[in-house]
């Protein structure tokens, strides 16, 4: 199976933030945000491994800024790492400026998709080959977040997740 490079999963979703998906301070709703970060990482696993994939884990979201209505609203999901079948899709949400145009950053967040057969079996993914500095630090991370992922789902002994331990004997 051919390595793919991350930059060809890039996915990138830009809307407007309507009355209907706010709460009472006229912000986005989490809810809402969650559901455009799923739709673009889903997408940028599929360009990743051309297959079914489904959402297997939320691992990570910082609601670090509120959303006003109105704003322009960019998801930008792009693949960091692959094991067998599962892969690790990093998402960068933006708001655009509206006098200036500038655009900041508003969230993130760290989805894991699993590839799938047309029965819900997991298959095998190609590998990603990161290329940027930004790439490269968040393939490196990709392990022990997925082992921390695990533990933390019951699917993983902690002894036996060695990547993430190390990380605390550093
Ligand atoms: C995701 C799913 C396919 C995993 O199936 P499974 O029988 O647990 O299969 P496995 O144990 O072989 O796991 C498959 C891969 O997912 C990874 N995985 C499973 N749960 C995970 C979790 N919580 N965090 C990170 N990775 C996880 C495994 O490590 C494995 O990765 P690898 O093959 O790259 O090593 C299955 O649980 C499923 O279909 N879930 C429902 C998905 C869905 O409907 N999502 C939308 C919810 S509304």
């Amino acid at each position: 199976m051919e390595p793919r490079k991350a930059s060809q999963s890039l996915t990138i979703l830009t809307d407007l933030v309507l009355p209907s998906e706010t709460n009472p301070l006229n912000n986005l709703f989490g809810g809402e945000l969650l559901a455009r970060m799923d739709r673009a990482a889903s997408i940028a696993a599929r360009r990743h491994c051309r297959r079914i994939t489904v959402t297997a884990s939320v691992n990570h979201v910082a609601f670090n800024k509120s959303i006003a209505l109105g704003s322009v609203v960019t998801v930008e999901a792009k693949i960091s790492r692959s094991f067998n079948s599962s892969m690790e899709i990093f998402l960068d949400v933006w708001v655009e400026d509206r006098e200036s145009g500038n655009r900041s950053k508003a969230n993130e967040a760290i989805y894991t998709f699993v590839a799938v057969d047309d029965s819900g079996r997991p298959v095998q993914v190609p590998a990603v080959i990161p290329e940027t500095d930004l790439e490269i630090e968040r393939f490196k991370g990709a392990l022990r977040r997925k082992q921390l992922s695990l533990v933390l789902a019951g699917k993983m002994k902690p002894n036996d997740a060695t990547e993430l331990k190390a990380l605390f004997m550093e």
